[in-house]
């Protein structure tokens, strides 16, 4: 936690300021108290409304730019997201006083190596939601889990899980622009930092907060 009374040494620091962005960033894929492990995912759909929903962050690389999410590959995000790729991730760190807004595009994954990684290190708990009988968003007459009812309350094996596979899918999200607020009675800091792909640099400017 940051003092309002004492700036920290990323205040007025731009390289600081994007650094400490990443800080925050990277660990909340294995952190579940922290903010960035559950950030907000936009999408827009086909009427041009932005969807907003809560994922949680798996993975995250500021060297590749890249966070990654798992998702079920029949949901309306998957859709909307083959439709128009610009994605959008908010976090807010309340205890830093922090507002992350990142932009870039989603390419959805759901064959190769990397995919089996994801689904074989996630646990049998987790990926029974992928066992859903019909794609998630489908009205129902009934209340369901859309679970089929011989997995209802129970802990699935490895082997009742096969079928499920199909389902899963990682989404990744390419980074080309991050947006830093830092809230403080001293002053609030506002910065962007779109990546320059020519360059292969981020290139920073402090804004108007
Ligand atoms: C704490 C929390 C974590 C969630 N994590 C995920 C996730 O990792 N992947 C996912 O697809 N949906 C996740 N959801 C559900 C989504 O918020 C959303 O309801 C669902 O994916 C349907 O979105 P869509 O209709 O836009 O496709 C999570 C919801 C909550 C409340």
């Amino acid at each position: 936690m940051t003092s309002n009374s004492s700036p920290p040494d990323y205040y007025d620091d731009l390289d600081l300021s994007f650094a400490k962005a990443w800080d925050l960033i990277e660990p909340g894929a294995n952190k579940r108290t922290s903010p960035a492990h559950t950030p907000v995912v936009g999408s827009v759909n086909a009427s041009g409304l932005a969807q907003l929903r809560v994922m949680v962050l798996r993975e995250a690389d500021r060297t590749l730019r890249c966070l990654r999410f798992h998702t079920d590959s029949r949901s309306p995000k998957v859709g909307d997201l083959k439709n128009n790729n610009l994605v959008s991730i908010l976090m807010y760190d309340a205890a830093e006083k922090l507002q992350l807004r990142l932009f870039g595009t989603a390419r959805l994954e759901s064959n190769g190596a990397a995919v089996d990684a994801a689904w074989t290190e996630s646990t049998t708990f987790a990926r029974r939601c992928y066992l859903a009988e019909s794609a998630p968003g489908l009205t129902s007459n009934v209340p369901t889990s859309g679970l089929p009812a011989w997995i209802e309350g129970k802990q699935p094996s490895e082997m009742q899980l096969t079928e499920a596979r199909a389902n899963f899918a990682i989404l990744w999200c390419d980074i080309t622009e991050l947006e830093w607020l830092y809230l403080a009675n001293s002053g609030h800091r506002r910065a962007r930092w779109t990546w320059d792909e020519a360059q292969q640099v981020w290139s920073g400017r402090w804004l108007i907060p």
